[in-house]
């Protein structure tokens, strides 16, 4: 089946969407703001409505925009954020818990007992940052009604009426066997959800149900956890390389073939996709706060805003001794201290706007280098390149200062929006059958390649003080 897909990519601060044509490229985009509430305690919450309200929106901007008509609908979603809701007319029960959200914590200490086992049925360390505790947290707190489910789940409900996740955004949720990728009733009874009702694992490519919420009838063929969605559109589908996706957070993913590999670097390891009945797996590395860091510097008055990091940070040679650890809502992969929270050291009275900038940016690839070296030992390879994408990837600082840390070339996307291009991927394949993976992914040359233009030794010593502060966080 030829012909125009919409793809949506529903995210933590916004839902972007795209008309994508096979052959002529992206033909309309929309754009819709969601604003997550952060409040005391590490809490960090989202109003339901506004979710499914940007996926419209945005969609329907994105057909205003290509006035065209499209064949199929890709939805990426944001993961491990959760909600309560009623399956009889769709009502949410609950705010969405969004996966930055840390009230979870007292369930995991709980379950401490459980880790090691846990983890090797899920391949998920505990941590709050999953779907499962959250979920166990709405039980004990907020209401028994309904059902608990991720938010696709409930999305996929309010636009088709379908109760399904797929087999992806499913393995994060700390209940679903890596091996089998169908739900586990251990971790399901260790949770105290054996008695839930959840929704149908589906492939991440298969007919789902039809909506009529963009003012048309379209067939919902595609959907997938937006991380994983980013590494197809990436071309990563076997063993070697891996991509970085900044976004709100960062998060770095590498294929590991169709077997799980459970890594012993500390990385997560999970479900790549569920593809006509076969499973791909990834190792899963993040950094909680990239974009979130960005915001926060610009709350500050720091800068004004995302575009402000290559003029201000490029105005000094450096961070003139200023180390960031952007712990701002805990450390993920792969150290999983959730309770430690972020520290800027070395001031001093000459610090500027333009040193902070350049803390930040490091302190963000200091991170990820240390996650791409996890998934290198755990591949038992170095990795050739690392692909990266998502708005911060307009940042010509963080990305040179990405190369110079990992002392690898980056490859830039073509084009950012890399999650929503994964959506419509796998939206084609869904609508149609007889195609396969590497059809749908066009091969577009990278928009730019960083080069490293540090020696070994610097990159090893702004490395070091980055890991020092690291540890300093995690003795305190
Ligand atoms: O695990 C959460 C992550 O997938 C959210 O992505 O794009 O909303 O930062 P993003």
């Amino acid at each position: 089946m030829t012909g125009p897909v919409l793809a949506v990519d529903q995210g933590t601060s916004g839902t972007k969407a795209l008309v994508v044509c096979p052959e002529r490229g992206v033909l309309g985009s929309g754009f819709a703001e969601v604003r997550p509430r952060h409040l005391p305690g590490g809490r960090v919450e989202v109003d339901p409505a506004e979710l499914y309200d940007s996926v419209v929106d945005a969609g329907r901007q994105a057909l205003a925009a290509a006035g065209t008509d499209v064949v199929a609908l890709g939805l990426a979603n944001q993961g491990e954020t959760v909600l309560a809701w009623d399956p009889a007319d769709g009502r949410p029960l609950t705010e969405a818990l969004v996966w930055q959200d840390r009230r979870a914590e007292t369930v995991c200490t709980e379950l401490a007992v459980h880790a090691d086992e846990l983890r090797q049925l899920t391949g998920l360390p505990l941590d709050p940052y999953f779907a499962a505790p959250k979920m166990a947290w709405i039980r004990r707190h907020r209401t028994r009604e309904g059902v608990v489910t991720t938010s696709d789940a409930w999305l996929v409900h309010r636009l088709t009426g379908a109760c399904a996740t797929d087999a992806a955004t499913a393995g994060r949720t700390q209940l679903l066997d890596l091996d089998r990728a169908e739900w586990s009733p251990r971790a399901l009874e260790v949770y105290g959800l054996a008695d839930e009702r959840l929704p149908r694992v589906t492939d991440n490519a298969q007919h789902i149900g039809t909506t009529t919420a963009f003012g048309r009838e379209i067939p919902l063929t595609g959907l997938a956890v937006d991380q994983q969605a980013a590494l197809l559109a990436q071309r990563i589908t076997a063993p070697g390389a891996a991509k970085c996706t900044y976004g709100t957070g960062a998060f770095l993913l590498a294929h590991t073939g169709d077997r799980p590999r459970r890594g012993t670097s500390g990385l997560v390891a999970c479900v790549a996709w569920r593809l006509a009945g076969v499973t791909g797996y990834c190792l899963d590395g993040q950094v909680y706060t990239a974009a979130s860091a960005v915001r926060w510097l610009t709350d500050l008055g720091v800068i004004s805003g995302a575009a402000d990091l290559d003029p201000v940070g490029g105005a000094v040679p450096d961070s003139g001794g200023v180390t960031f650890v952007p712990a701002l809502a805990g450390l993920a992969a792969p150290w999983w201290r959730g309770e430690v929270r972020g520290s800027l050291t070395g001031l001093g009275l000459d610090t500027g706007p333009g040193h902070l900038v350049r803390a930040l940016c490091e302190g963000i690839a200091a991170q990820v280098a240390e996650l791409a070296d996890a998934a290198a030992a755990d591949l038992g390879a170095p990795l050739d390149t690392l692909r990266v994408d998502g708005g911060l990837t307009r940042s010509a600082l963080l990305l040179q200062t990405q190369a110079d840390l990992l002392q690898r070339p980056v490859e830039v996307s073509a084009l950012p929006e890399a999650t929503a291009l994964g959506a419509a991927a796998l939206a084609r394949l869904g609508a149609d059958p007889a195609l396969g993976v590497e059809q749908v992914l066009p091969d577009r040359k990278p928009a730019a390649v960083y080069e490293p233009r540090i020696t070994a030794d610097q990159a090893a010593e702004r490395r070091a003080r980055f890991r020092a502060a690291v540890t300093a966080l995690l003795g305190s």
